[in-house]
């Protein structure tokens, strides 16, 4: 008999809490059908009571999506249970996440409180929360820290208060696997009642090891895992869903299942990565470019003789389209429909024309399109309702003489120009661009990358620019790097909070 795991995904809470990767409603929305679509158990759709953002975003998911039960955020203080049951009153499943830091780091530093308030409280929120749903999940933060004994009394008072499901987080990333496993197996041995729960894993990587801690909890017991694709998450991020679920699904001895269909895993990591403009790295277990990629002639000649000679994994169980044409500039329409399509990114017929259209004057330039490319260039028109947009864009640089960059922009459908000397080709067209906009503005980080090989490739730009005291993530993507640069420096300006 095989057991069930719930799939519990977080990438749009926790996962979206990374600079820069915040997505809007509309986005939020597309990634939520992405995971019903996949089979996750549970979406955490937000945190409500944070912004007007959240709330909204978890309104809007729960009218969207029918299988997954949606979850909200709060900490144990009633003002945010009912924001988020108020947020949640349109999901037809319907879970309440609320919880208490329980290390004592947390106990004395943040709350200043003791063991036993901290119980108390922990065991109120539960019951309020109850008031609003009949699904309670608690969380212990910090429990990867917090010492086992205490911890039990912990998770048996909230189960005695009614939470249905008991979140045991790595908050800080800090547990080895041999001793999180314990931890979950001593709440087995120590906790009265513990099998009217479901207990949860929540494991952090900042030590790389959140996918080993989270199944160390799962071989001891746990039945509910917290992930998110790509193992996107605050700081080094949290456990990825694809890497759970193909271990349990190449493991088959261990007897453990989810509801994953497993074939659509690609196209939802491509996504998020899309959406969030958060490159996935080419190693990435399971959705790196190179995960299936062979190159050492040793692997290619055994791979030909019989595949499983060094594949573990058939690149198709995870929606890996082998067979994926690639695209040139011969490519028809239909041809980037499929693809764009396989890739999880459905466009209007209108947009689609437009996306090729640039697909065309790319593919002009680089002799094959890969899968990131056409992902940039679907993820392009986000800039159409920018107030800020380049008109053009003229450089001159070279050894032994100065840059100059000459730059025309539109502004809310009125047109600047300005040029400007500086050191090096980036440096003059963004003086050039400080010349129309003049705030304060200052530029923190500065990221160049190529999407893939080869000097006719397209140049991705991650910026952060500092302004009025906030940060403000940039993204660029063209095959002139300077381009790239200013686009993504105006990709932040298009982000500021402006007053006026
Ligand atoms: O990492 C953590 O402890 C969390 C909780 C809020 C569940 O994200
Ligand atoms: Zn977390």
């Amino acid at each position: 008999m095989t057991d069930k795991l719930f799939i519990f995904d977080t990438t749009l809470r926790d996962g979206e809490q990374v600079p820069g990767c915040q997505l809007n409603t509309v986005e939020k929305i597309q990634v939520a059908r992405a995971l019903e679509a996949l089979g996750v158990d549970v979406i955490e759709a937000g945190f409500p009571v944070s912004s007007p953002g959240d709330f909204n975003s978890v309104i809007e998911i729960s009218k969207a999506v029918t299988w997954p039960s949606i979850c909200a955020l709060t900490r144990a203080v009633e003002k945010d249970i009912d924001v988020a049951a108020e947020a949640l009153k349109y999901a037809k499943r319907k879970r309440i996440h609320t919880g208490i830091g329980t290390s004592e780091y947390h106990i004395k530093y943040k709350f200043n409180s003791t063991r036993e308030e901290i119980i108390e409280r922990a065991v109120a929120a539960v019951k309020y929360a109850k008031k609003y749903v009949e699904d309670v999940e608690f969380y212990a933060e910090d429990a990867g820290r917090t010492e086992n004994e205490y911890l039990a009394q912990v998770v048996e008072a909230v189960i005695k208060a009614g939470a249905t499901v008991v979140n045991i987080p790595d908050t800080t990333g800090y547990c080895l696997p041999s001793e999180f496993g314990s931890k979950i197996k001593y709440l087995f041995d120590h906790v009265d009642g513990i099998h009217n729960a479901v207990i949860s894993t929540h494991c952090h990587n900042d030590l790389g090891m959140a996918t080993a801690n989270t199944m160390a909890g799962v071989l001891n017991g746990a039945r509910q895992v917290e992930v998110t694709l790509n193992g996107i998450g605050e700081r080094a991020g949290n456990t990825s869903l694809e890497e759970i679920v193909m271990i349990l699904k190449s493991h088959k001895e261990i007897g453990i299942d989810t509801n994953i269909n497993t074939r659509k895993i690609y196209p939802s990591s491509r996504m998020v990565s899309g959406l969030m403009n958060m490159p996935i790295q080419p190693n990435k277990a399971i959705v790196g470019r190179n995960a299936f990629a062979h190159s050492s002639g040793i692997h290619q000649d055994g791979v030909l003789k019989n595949v499983q000679t060094y594949e573990i994994i058939n690149p198709q169980d995870v929606g890996i389209d082998d067979n994926s044409i690639i695209l040139t500039a011969r490519s028809g329409h239909a041809a980037l429909k499929h693809r764009l399509s396989a890739l999880g990114v459905e466009l209007s017929e209108e947009k689609l024309d437009k996306v090729y259209e640039d697909f065309l004057k790319l593919a002009d330039r680089k002799k094959e399109i890969h899968d990131d490319d056409i992902l940039v260039l679907a993820g392009a028109d986000r800039s159409l309702n920018h107030r800020v947009k380049i008109d053009y864009l003229q450089v001159t640089s070279g050894i032994g003489v100065r840059s100059v960059a000459s730059l025309g922009l539109d502004v809310s459908g009125e047109k600047f120009s300005a040029a400007a000397e500086g050191n090096g080709p980036v440096d003059a067209a963004i003086s050039a661009l400080k010349k129309i906009i003049s705030r304060q503005m200052t530029l923190k980080e500065f990221t160049i990358q190529a999407i893939s090989k080869g000097s006719d490739d397209v140049g991705k730009v991650h910026m952060q620019v500092e302004y009025k005291g906030n940060y403000y993530y940039g993204f660029g993507a063209n095959t002139d790097i300077i381009a790239a640069s200013v686009e993504a420096y105006i990709d932040c300006i298009n982000k500021f909070k402006i007053e006026n």
